[in-house]
């Protein structure tokens, strides 16, 4: 993996910059643009999100992989952005990350710096499954022009990779050897434990807002069933059920608030705030794979569900 990483580097000026966007009206013009410059925005948390891995991992070939990974998401902010002015072609307005976005990016950085290894880890993937199966393919589709193609193209190598790793990582942290290791660990003392409590809860206050403007609101124009929203949902929901135990804390967390929002009594009640609490969309929150779904993706190895992931891309 490795040698893969290194072998296949790009960078922006490998891209043919010089040809013109096709022609579109001025409303898809607008959304173009705005949607690549919070691309930019996110590809830049996503590499404040390798970073805090690269932080963790202490095999020196795990921290060598992630520092790549950091490269190739700073990478892809600056192709994003270079996407962003090229498609702004008619400067109707001046584009800026929406606010959401930004709220959200800050307090996310630091509110991961306090949380347990595994679940920063799945908030990691569930990004990465949302933004690489479903949100960079529908705007790349929307789009519909030669030179996002070209530099999604170039992304989606570098996505791949991201992915299995990320799986990978799932499946070390769901493991026996994880577990021992966490045993030896001293416990956070009360201080610690009521700081990351807080960012944790403020993070979530802000990820609601931002699931809904930048990835929400424009897939509901550029996937308008949720399809593709939908199956990357669904792959996260079944890493977080594929252990049969549920040993880890984000493990736990999820399928509590799954548990209560299916409940009958209790979701008319606490819907809104298991919603909030979650950071998604209600649509989102309800279990979206069937139990034969679930006792397949227990049954497969980590390394063929990340296969799995990366096979959805090519599918409508
Ligand atoms: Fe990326
Ligand atoms: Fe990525």
């Amino acid at each position: 993996m490795l040698e893969q990483c290194r072998r296949d580097q790009w960078s922006v000026s490998d891209l043919d910059w010089s040809g013109s966007p096709r022609s579109m009206s001025r409303e898809d013009e607008e959304q173009i643009v705005q949607l690549f410059t919070d691309m930019a925005g996110i590809e830049r948390l996503a590499s404040a999100m390798f970073r805090e891995q690269e932080r963790r991992v202490e095999d020196p070939r795990l921290k060598a992989i992630f520092a790549t990974f950091i490269r190739d998401e700073i990478r892809h902010a600056q192709t994003a952005q270079m996407l962003a002015d090229f498609y702004d072609v008619h400067h109707f307005r001046h584009y800026q990350e929406s606010e959401s976005l930004r709220a959200f990016s800050s307090v996310f950085v630091e509110a991961i710096h306090h949380l347990s290894d595994d679940v920063a880890n799945a908030y990691i993937v569930t990004g990465e499954l949302l933004l690489d199966i479903a949100l960079l393919r529908s705007i790349d589709d929307h789009v519909g022009d030669a030179m996002s193609g070209a530099a999604m193209r170039l992304i989606n190598r570098d996505e791949s990779r991201h992915i299995a790793i990320d799986y990978y990582m799932s499946a070390y942290y769901a493991s026996d050897e994880y577990e021992e290791k966490q045993k030896l660990k001293p416990k956070l003392g009360l201080k610690e434990r009521a700081q990351a409590a807080s960012t944790f809860s403020r993070m979530l206050y802000r990820a609601q807002p931002f699931i809904r403007d930048v990835f929400l609101r424009p897939m509901e124009k550029l996937d308008p069933r949720g399809k593709r929203l939908r199956a990357a949902f669904k792959r996260s929901q079944l890493l977080g059920m594929k252990e049969k135990s549920a040993r880890r804390p984000f493990t736990r967390f999820t399928r509590s608030l799954q548990a209560g929002f299916e409940n009958p009594v209790l979701r008319p009640v606490l819907g809104d705030v298991f919603v909030r609490l979650s950071g998604v969309g209600p649509d989102f929150l309800a279990r979206l794979y069937t139990d034969e779904e679930l006792t397949r993706a227990r049954g497969m190895s980590y390394e063929a569900l990340a296969d799995e992931a990366l096979e959805a891309k090519q599918e409508n």
